[in-house]
Order: C-alpha cells, then sequence, then structure tokens
C-alpha cells in the first residue's frame, strides 16, 4: 500500500482524519454575514420544488442496518486481505470526515443566518450528512474504530472561504460524490458477488441525498449568475480542476479498493469525470476536456508527485523535507500545466434541476 499511514487503532483512525494533506477532506467556515445577502428569488419555484422534496424526506428511516448486516460483515472480512482491510478503512475514514466536513459548515452556517431561505436549505442539507456520517462511522465502530465528530471538530484546522467558494467546492464535491457513489452501486448491482462490505448496499439512495444538495447549491448559482461570469469563470476553472485532480490523485493511492470490485481507478475516475461533466452542465459555463490526452498526462503526473512526496515525508531529516518541498512544487507546476489546457464552454439550460438518472 502506497500510504504513509496504518489505521491499526481508534488512534490512527482519528488522526488520519484531523491529517491536513493536500488530499485530504477539510473543515471549512464562511463568512455568515455575506451567506445572508444570497437571494434565491429568480428561482423561486424550482426552489419551492426542492424544499418539498428535502421536506417529504424519503429517507427518513433508511440509514438503519438490517437484520443481516451485522453477519455479512463478519463472513466478508474474513476474506479481506490485509492490504485491502487497509484500504477499506482508509475509505471510511475519508468518507466520514467528507460528511462530517458538510455537516459541520452546513450546521454552521444555519446556526449564524437569518435569511430563511438558507437557513431552511442548511437544516435539511446538515441533517442528511448527519444521518451518513453515523452510519458510516458505524462502520468504524465494527472495527473499534469510530471517530468522536466533536474532537475531530476541536482538532482539525478550518479553512475560510467566501460565501461563492462555498458554493463552487460544495457544488462539485456533492456532485461528484453523487457520480462516485452511483458508479460503485451500479457495479456492485452488476457483479453482487465483489461487494466486499455490506455498506455499499445503501449507497444508491445515499447518493441521492448528495445529488439534491448539489441541486440546492446550483440552484443559488443560478439565481446569482454574477457568480458564473467574468473573473469568477477563473475560480470555477481552478476548483473543478482541484475537485477532480484531488478524486484522482486518492483513488491512486487505493488501487486495491476498485479493483475488488472489478475497476481499474483510472476507468472509474474517467467514467465519474464523464457523469458529473454530464450534470455540472446544468449550471456551469465551463467544463473542463477531460478527453484531451494532456489532461490524463497531468493527472498521472500530478499524482506520481503526490505520492514521490509521500514517499519523502516519510523519511526523516533534511532529504525529507527537501523531497517534499521539491516534489509539491512539481506538483503544483504540473497543475499550473493542466489549469492552461482550454475548457469546453457549455450553453445554460433554461431549467436548472435534473433527475439522478445515472
Ligand atoms: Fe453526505
Ligand atoms: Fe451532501
Amino acid at each position: 500500500m502506497k500510504q504513509a499511514t496504518m489505521i491499526n487503532s481508534a488512534a490512527d483512525a482519528a488522526q488520519k482524519a484531523v491529517a491536513d494533506k493536500i488530499y485530504s477532506p477539510r473543515f471549512y467556515t464562511t463568512d455568515f454575514d455575506a451567506m445572508d445577502k444570497i437571494s434565491i428569488e429568480p428561482v423561486r419555484a424550482e426552489w419551492d420544488a426542492m424544499m418539498a422534496e428535502y421536506e417529504a424526506d424519503d429517507n427518513r428511516d433508511y440509514f438503519r442496518r438490517d437484520a443481516s448486516f451485522a453477519a455479512e460483515v463478519r463472513e466478508l472480512d474474513a476474506k479481506m486481505s490485509p492490504e485491502m482491510k487497509q484500504e477499506f478503512l482508509d475509505f471510511l475514514v475519508t468518507t466520514l470526515t467528507s460528511e462530517l466536513s458538510g455537516c459541520i459548515l452546513y450546521n454552521d452556517i444555519k446556526r449564524n443566518v437569518s435569511n430563511p431561505d438558507i437557513k431552511r436549505l442548511m437544516h435539511y442539507m446538515a441533517r442528511d450528512e448527519a444521518r451518513h456520517a453515523s452510519f458510516v462511522n458505524s462502520a468504524l465502530k465494527d472495527y473499534g474504530l469510530g471517530i468522536n465528530a466533536g474532537d475531530l471538530k476541536r482538532n482539525k484546522k478550518f479553512t475560510f472561504f467566501k460565501p461563492k467558494y462555498v458554493f463552487y467546492a460544495t457544488y462539485l464535491s456533492e456532485k461528484i460524490g453523487y457520480a462516485r457513489y452511483i458508479k460503485i452501486f451500479r457495479q456492485l448491482e452488476a457483479y453482487p458477488e465483489k461487494r466486499f462490505h455490506p455498506v455499499f448496499r445503501w449507497f444508491q439512495r445515499w447518493c441521492n441525498d448528495e445529488f439534491r444538495h448539489g441541486e440546492s447549491i446550483a440552484l443559488i448559482m443560478r439565481a446569482n449568475p454574477e457568480l458564473l461570469k467574468g473573473p469568477n469563470l477563473l475560480l470555477i476553472r481552478f476548483f473543478l480542476l482541484a475537485v477532480y485532480a484531488t478524486m484522482y490523485v486518492r483513488d491512486h493511492m487505493r488501487p486495491a479498493l476498485k479493483r475488488a470490485i472489478g475497476l481499474n481507478p483510472t476507468d472509474y475516475d474517467f467514467e465519474v469525470f464523464r457523469i458529473t461533466n454530464e450534470i455540472i452542465k446544468q449550471c456551469l459555463p465551463i467544463l473542463p476536456d477531460i478527453e484531451n490526452p494532456a489532461f490524463q498526462r497531468n493527472l498521472d503526473r500530478i499524482s506520481y508527485c503526490v505520492q514521490r512526496g509521500e514517499r519523502a515525508a516519510a523519511s526523516t531529516g533534511l532529504f525529507g523535507k527537501l523531497g517534499k518541498a521539491f516534489w509539491n512544487v512539481a506538483g503544483a507546476a504540473v497543475f499550473v500545466r493542466m489549469y492552461c489546457i482550454p475548457m469546453q464552454s457549455n450553453q445554460l439550460p433554461e431549467f436548472t434541476l435534473m433527475q439522478p438518472s445515472w
């Protein structure tokens, strides 16, 4: 396995969740006063339809284990190789950290704004993320590796993002999250014998929540079209490539997990890019040109630089530090090159909302 830290105890899992690596999920805070000024009036009809869906709450009782869950874990766990087990634990910790990241941010916004539309949306999204987080945490608890959300909130660094950065980042992570989960769900639907943990049985309705979260942010951006033009396009371009590259790097650090379910990490990631590109046509005027060979070439190079940087960081002394610094700069230079690849332009549709039909 290509990762520096192994997860053998609850302390290791907590440390992994707190870690502040370039590819690890972050916690965010924002400017609540600016958030208060957001208006969704131009999309009121679509907004109200979506609020009704949140209110109906189809997944109210969904995130509960069924009778066969524990036996399934026991049976499948015995067949997992140590390498796979480590990658799977890493996957659970990363997933939990991402779910908590959303949950904490959405809750903080809800508590600190008075704008009734934003407050209501944040209430629903935090509700969903809390369910997801607790479901994935219970899978970690089976291994004695449960993470205390309060401790994590106290110990993890928070990054300040202006509201527009929050919108770009959360929109993309909700949508790419949907694409990742649905792709895994469809694969295991076709090859149920490859399902090495019962948690994947919940992925379809889980990712429909993420899809809806993304729809909400899409509506906010469409209601405030200045967020989608002018110099903001440079920011959107940055966030798109950062989110795509982070996923690619992370997945190539745990290739065994994808292979276990019969997917090659590169093919899986490109399929996720294709799905995400289709979805984001609802509100982004530019799309990464994923078919351009230079796009993949640069992703491979970034992934290589990050892995070399990790290896250097694991060795002690000055050489380790210098090596890590060198590979960080090399990776950043490749990212700049990727940023220069022309984007595809996209004509926005009249209506924003889509169905999760993948
Ligand atoms: Fe979630
Ligand atoms: Fe979400």
